[in-house]
This record gives C-alpha cells, sequence and structure tokens, in this order.
C-alpha cells in the first residue's frame, strides 16, 4: 500500500526562531496520524526541526538539496552523510527553482539520486513542464523523458525509496493550481510509466505528490483524485492553520 505524504518544503523562508515556531504549532496541532508528513527547513534549520520533531512516528524531515559530489573539497556543499547524521530521512531532488536557478540538468539530477538512494536517504524527486509546453501539449513527452533520465535507471528495490512530486512550474507559487483534472491526468501517465519501466506491483506502491499552489481549500479535491497520494506544499506550508488543515484534508 503506498503512503500518503504531505511535504511542507519552506524553501529560503522563515528565520530561526519562526520555523521553531510553526514546528511547535504543527506539532500541537491535531491531525490525521496516518499522513506521513515531512517538514524540508533550509540546512541551516534541519538539525534543529529533526530533533523537534524525533518522537513523532508520522513526521519526518527532508533536506532541500544534496550535493552530488565524493569529494569534501567542495565549499558551500552539503553531502548525503552530513545530511542523514542529522536524523534526516528524505531530500528533495530536482525540484524547478534548483534546475533553473542552478542549471541542474537530468544527468546532474540523477547523480544525486544516486548517491541519496546509496546512502540510504528516500528521494521527492520533483518533475513539471512550463507554460509553454503546457501550451503546445509537450508536457506528456518532458516529463516522460525528465523521469526517465532522473529515476529510471534505479532497480526495484532502489526504486521503493523515490516518492515522485509532480508539480507544473506555472503553477508553483502562481495562485494559478492545476485543476484536479489536469493532476490526475499527469498523475496516472506517470503511474503508467512507472508500470511499464517496473511492474503493477512497484506502480502502486510508488506515492505521487502534486504541488503548485496546492493549499488548504483545493487540496481536498486534489487528494480525493485516485493517483494523487499527498502534497509538496510551498508557500501554504508556512502556516501551520493552513498547513495542518492540507494533512487533514485527505
Ligand atoms: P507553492 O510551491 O505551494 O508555493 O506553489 C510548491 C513548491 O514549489 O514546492
Amino acid at each position: 500500500m503506498r503512503k500518503k505524504i504531505v511535504v511542507g518544503n519552506w524553501k529560503m523562508n522563515l528565520l530561526r526562531d519562526e520555523g521553531v515556531l510553526l514546528v511547535k504549532n504543527i506539532l500541537k496541532s491535531k491531525f490525521n496520524d496516518k499522513i506521513n508528513v515531512v517538514l524540508a527547513p533550509s540546512f541551516l534549520h534541519l538539525y534543529k526541526v529533526s530533533k523537534m520533531t524525533s518522537s513523532f512516528k508520522n513526521i519526518t524531515t527532508s533536506a532541500q538539496d544534496c550535493s552530488s559530489s565524493t569529494s569534501n573539497s567542495l565549499t558551500g556543499g552539503v553531502s548525503v552523510e552530513m545530511i542523514s547524521s542529522c536524523g534526516v530521512k528524505f531530500v528533495i531532488i530536482g525540484h524547478s527553482e534548483r534546475r533553473s536557478n542552478f542549471n541542474e540538468t537530468n544527468i546532474q539530477l540523477q547523480a544525486k539520486v544516486n548517491m541519496a538512494i546509496s546512502n540510504k536517504l528516500n528521494v521527492i524527486f520533483c518533475c513539471g513542464e512550463n507554460i509553454e509546453k503546457r501550451k503546445n501539449k509537450s508536457y506528456f513527452d518532458f516529463l516522460k523523458n525528465q523521469i526517465t533520465e532522473g529515476i529510471f535507471h534505479l532497480n526495484a528495490k532502489q526504486f521503493s525509496n523515490v516518492v515522485i512530486a509532480y508539480e507544473p512550474i506555472w503553477a508553483i507559487g502562481s495562485g494559478n493550481t492545476a485543476s484536479s483534472f489536469q493532476a490526475q491526468e499527469v498523475h496516472e501517465f506517470i503511474r503508467d510509466l512507472i508500470k511499464i519501466r517496473y511492474n503493477e506491483t512497484v506502480a502502486s506502491n510508488t506515492s505521487i505528490l502534486y504541488g503548485g499552489s496546492c493549499n488548504n481549500i483545493n487540496a481536498k479535491e486534489l487528494f480525493s483524485q485516485k493517483d494523487i497520494d499527498g502534497g509538496l506544499i510551498g508557500g501554504a506550508s508556512l502556516s501551520a492553520d493552513n498547513f495542518v488543515s492540507i494533512i487533514n484534508s485527505f
């Protein structure tokens, strides 16, 4: 049975005290404890947030990136071993903001995926098309390529540690959420790709999250789609009330 997962991607938001307060407020809220909640603060706050959540069995943490380098001579780099050593269980790889701002290619992302998987970190692998590709209907081919190059080299056992997040770029931070029809269509397409590459069991066990202006108003309808297993939440994860309400939308 695949897991229901809601991830809070804080991006470059929140000072340390603000992050601590947000986590405290999330922890004291009532929410559906069958949902796996993952908090993804900045590297600086990651250890603190991991410590704060360590006794909650359905709440864990994620890094927003990791290095693919095996060399320690990398000023500013953060290795998967460092991330794991802080009690962190996930890493987000391939977010469109990193692909565009840091020119991360599918092949570089593949190297990050390998590094994470071989060090027992679960991967939240992001894919998503821009508005041109949506309009000219080339998004299926584009997504297939991102997924094939980024994660389909993994064997089935390795792949069981991957969660996919479909995040159309045109929906991220824009308030322009994909309709439940648009999101479900792509999620079903991704699940079919997994079935073709691996098998039916692997496909039905893989969690596929939606991200892009998902909030407490639209989450219920999105999460009710048969191939949408949760969300990767940016802006709306910065308020405990909104985030908890999204978690409780299942
Ligand atoms: P958003 O961001 O919810 O603010 O649109 C989602 C994301 O980029 O992960």
